[in-house]
């Protein structure tokens, strides 16, 4: 059965229009007053179906922004079905008549906002959501989605694959840029981060990792939940669920933090020892980057072939199989630049992707490696020509198919390095530390981190820093 089928589906139409349209010929008089019903408690306007991102223009929605989320999600990879009942808390931010959710594939069952059944319709990715009563500027409201169905795996514009991927014997839920939208509704950007709680049930015997904190684990009737808390602000591309067999191992850092890692059984002797560094990693970047951001930490490591590339999710990391300890530095050092300080658009890329590179060079350059400056060195030496590099600045990747590009990384990386140049060690740590500070668990987008650069070395001047290797074209001159 298609979703538009439904009894309470619904397809937008005319709702309120502006008072000076109604100023009007008689031939319109029947519009005006089949439209006199707005005057009654009617009084909102639809939010917009997308948030204008520069690259994914659809991704999230406006006129809320989302507190919490709490999804209630059932799993069976025997069937790969899917039922999930998510309660998505949110603040109006206008007088709302009707509002968006982006959710892409499944079958929607029901929607309710304040208890009450609302209308929907859904085109594309949106799910347009018209709440029985209109929703006042200000006002904090709970929509429930109740839907089911086999979740779909999404190839992003560069050809990798997210959104739900099966894996060897479960499923992973993978959400950079847009997979989101693919596992649960909400409003799918990066500047609206809210706290989770998730709860995932499986078939007994196997288990269910998310981000955050495991709360309990429960079995009955031959299934287990397991339920997982996120109180930091998450946005909802870091947001993951794994399931499948795992070996897990708790442990505690010595400050306290706990630890789960949740590791493939075939993965597990090739995973032990760089996981065995992780607590002497998120120490030494706890170091360099300032206090951890979040109440856990830990990995999620499945089969090479589950997925095509680490990614970042709050807390827990997700790998491919047995990272390498570069891999292990750059995904965790994403808690701080990425998951904690989240760039407010798609353009922002660079700086999750240029400070999580930079973690790698400044890694190596504490443990017997490379210096960053010969890292840098090294990378400058590829030639002018090379358009793997030199092909776009960091700051303004050609289009959405290039976000996850050698420029936004390893050009992002020198960047820094070109800051760190200018302004001398203490300075440099200060930045990148008070940068982490400044914006924990919120969003920061390029002019405000090039603003705060300039703020914190009062007198130097960083405009051809910003003009050859942030925004520029091509190889930059040696200076
Ligand atoms: N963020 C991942 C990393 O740190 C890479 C990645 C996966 C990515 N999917 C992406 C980057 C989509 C940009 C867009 O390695
Ligand atoms: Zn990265």
């Amino acid at each position: 059965m298609s979703s538009t089928s439904s009894m309470v589906s619904w397809r937008p139409t005319i709702t309120c229009v502006p008072r000076s349209v109604l100023v009007l010929p008689s031939a319109l008089l029947c519009l005006t007053l089949a439209l006199a019903a707005c005057d009654g408690g009617v009084h909102g306007t639809p939010g917009g179906a997308g948030l204008r991102d520069p690259y994914f223009p659809k991704a999230g929605n406006g006129g809320y922004d989302v507190s919490h989320y709490a999804l209630d999600i059932g799993y069976d990879p025997a069937t790969r079905r899917l039922t999930g009942t998510a309660v998505i808390t949110a603040r109006a931010g206008q007088d709302l008549s009707a509002f968006d959710l982006d959710l892409r594939g499944l079958h929607v069952d029901s929607v309710t906002v304040e208890g009450k059944e609302a209308r929907w319709n859904r085109a594309g990715q949106e799910l347009t959501v018209r709440p029985h009563d209109d929703l006042d500027k200000g006002e904090t409201f709970a929509t429930t989605v109740r839907y089911s169905g086999r979740p779909e795996t999404i190839t992003d514009p560069d050809g990798s694959k997210e959104g739900w991927l099966r894996t060897a014997d479960g499923a992973l839920g993978l959400g950079e840029p847009v997979g989101a939208m693919a596992w649960f509704p909400g409003n799918h950007h990066p500047s609206d981060k809210a706290s989770y709680d998730i709860t995932v049930t499986v078939p007994k015997g196997l288990q269910a990792v998310s981000n955050g904190e495991l709360k309990s684990e429960t079995t009955k009737n031959g299934r287990t939940a397991f339920v997982w808390h996120t109180a930091e602000p998450m946005a909802s591309y870091v947001a993951t669920v794994a399931v499948g067999h795992y070996t897990v191992t708790r442990s505690t850092l010595s400050d306290g933090l706990p630890v789960y890692t949740a590791v493939d059984p075939t993965q597990v002797q090739a995973s032990r020892a760089v996981l065995a560094k992780l607590p002497e990693i998120i120490e030494w970047e706890a170091y360099n980057f300032g206090p951890y951001p979040f109440s856990s930490t830990g990995a999620i490591v499945d089969r090479p072939a589950d997925a095509g590339y680490a990614l970042e999710t709050q807390t827990r990391p997700v790998f491919p199989g047995a990272p390498d300890t570069e891999t292990l530095v750059h995904e965790l050092a994403h808690q701080w630049y990425g998951d904690s300080v989240t760039p407010r658009t798609w353009r922002d890329m660079w700086l999750n992707e240029g400070f999580a590179t930079y973690a790698e060079w400044l890694w190596a350059e504490d443990h017997g490696g490379p210096s960053a400056q010969q890292t840098f060195d090294k990378t400058y030496a590829t030639p002018k020509d090379d358009a793997t590099l030199w092909g776009f600045p960091p700051a303004k990747p050609p289009s959405a198919a290039y976000i996850s590009e050698p420029p936004v990384y390893d050009r992002g990386a020198m960047v820094l390095q070109k800051i760190r140049q200018k302004v001398g060690d203490d300075t440099f740590y200060d930045i990148i530390q008070g940068w982490a500070a400044t914006h924990r668990h919120g969003n920061a987008d390029t002019a405000e981190f090039t603003a705060y650069v300039e703020k914190k070395a009062p007198g130097k001047d960083f405009s051809l820093i910003w003009k050859d290797w942030l925004y520029g074209d091509g190889k930059p001159p040696r200076p």
